[in-house]
């Protein structure tokens, strides 16, 4: 048996292979930036906040003062858990990791949405909404019944980080605290067709529903090679601070055993991420503030030799893990937190997909055996 057709040529890891044209992000790899519906990165981190920029990926726009109100009122009023999902989350196994948690929390919350069943462009938004003003209040709900404590209701008077912060801690966090989750919440909330986004819109270009796009979404942001990268770094610093090893003699280790850097290298970026650099200023000053800066100087010694002996530079993940820490964050829920920010480029590009669609199926070269005769069951030695 030959082909009838000959094979495309494969692209391993579909890498520079474009699937879509979109207005939602631009990353452009070369130069290291990354741009918001034409807005850079690091002028959103300076003087946006996360509800802002999720108005401007879901329209396209920046909001005017009243829009901005009205979003921020609406995202504050989607906030609570339906009675059902609450109970069921109450009753996850205790050592489940959140990230599963989450994304049964996401098929469940699909389940009771009021909009179930209709996919229509209005009720994907108002299902999208309720999926980013939710997302926070699941995994914070299932952080504290784990740890036996009553889920926390939503507080309406304060901001989306904010609010996250409260529901975890049971109490007002700092201006400042809340302030630097909501920067990294702007960080995370887009990035092309990263593969999270990717799996979102290959669920929804078969016209199925937002529910199973974004869990589709959650389960492939889980693994370490993308955003559980975050909570992989954590668990690198504490292993190098539990040798008592220096930190440039650990990743030499790590090198020569062929292992991966986690929060190192990307697909996309041949340069530095421009959001490591803000987060990096974030791990220094709350390892000021909180007077326990040695996660900090050991990521520094981490990135010093990296840079020296691979030429690779740390991405998003490798600086959210000092930061985030030092936030008080368990490092299990470093990659829900991801989650709690990608939501809002999840649902626009849910929403484009729709809006432009076509079936997403590529192919696989065929390299098995061929031309094998059945025996039956009987007579096989
Ligand atoms: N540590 C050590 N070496 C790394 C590395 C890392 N973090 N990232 C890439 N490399 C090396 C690879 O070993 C490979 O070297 P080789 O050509 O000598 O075999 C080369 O760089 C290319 O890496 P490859 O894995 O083929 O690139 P990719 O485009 O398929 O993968 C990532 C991109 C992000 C998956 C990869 O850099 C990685 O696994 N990083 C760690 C996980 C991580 O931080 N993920 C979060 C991404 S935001």
């Amino acid at each position: 048996m030959t082909e009838t057709v000959a094979a495309p040529p494969k692209t391993a890891g579909l890498e520079g292979v474009v699937v879509a044209d979109s207005e939602i992000s631009y990353v452009d790899g070369q130069a290291g930036r990354l741009v918001y519906r034409g807005y850079s990165i690091e002028e959103l981190a300076e003087r946006s906040s996360f509800e802002e920029t999720t108005n401007l990926l879901l329209d396209g726009e920046l909001p005017d003062g009243r829009e901005l109100r009205e979003f921020q009122s609406e995202l504050a009023a989607q906030r609570e858990l339906d009675g059902e999902t609450l109970e069921a989350v109450r009753r996850f196994p205790p050592a489940a990791d959140p990230m599963s948690a989450l994304r049964t929390g996401v098929s469940l919350l699909g389940l009771t949405d009021p909009d179930r069943g209709d996919e229509g462009r209005e009720a994907t938004r108002r299902k999208g909404i309720r999926l980013i003003a939710r997302i926070p209040t699941l995994v914070a709900a299932f952080d504290r019944a784990r740890r036996g404590l009553e889920p926390l209701a939503p507080h309406g008077e304060l901001g989306h980080a904010a609010n996250f912060l409260y529901m975890l801690r049971g109490s007002e966090p700092d201006p400042e605290d809340a302030r630097v989750l909501d920067v990294c919440l702007v960080l995370h909330a887009e990035h092309g067709m990263n593969a999270s986004t990717f799996a979102a819109r290959v669920t929804t270009a078969t016209l199925s529903d937002i529910h199973s796009a974004i869990t589709s979404a959650v389960g492939t942001l889980k693994g370490p090679l993308h955003g559980g990268a975050n909570e992989a770094v954590m668990k690198m610093l504490r292993e190098i601070d539990r040798r008592g090893v220096e930190p440039a003699a650990h990743i030499r280790e790590m090198l020569a055993a062929g292992s991966k850097v986690m929060g190192f290298g990307h697909r996309v970026y041949k340069t530095m991420d421009p959001r490591a650099p803000i987060l990096r200023g974030f791990s220094r000053k709350l390892g000021e503030r909180t007077g326990d800066d040695r996660w900090y100087r050991m990521s520094e010694e981490i990135l010093t030799t990296m840079q020296r002996e691979k030429g690779i530079d740390p991405n998003v993940d490798f600086f959210s893990a000092s930061t985030y820490h030092a936030l008080g964050i368990p490092a299990d829920l470093f990659t829900p937190i991801f989650a709690i920010a990608r939501i809002s480029g999840w649902v626009a590009h849910v929403e484009a997909q729709y809006a432009n669609n076509r079936l997403i199926r590529p192919r696989a070269r065929y390299v098995g055996k061929r031309d094998l005769r059945y025996v039956p069951v009987g007579e096989r030695g």
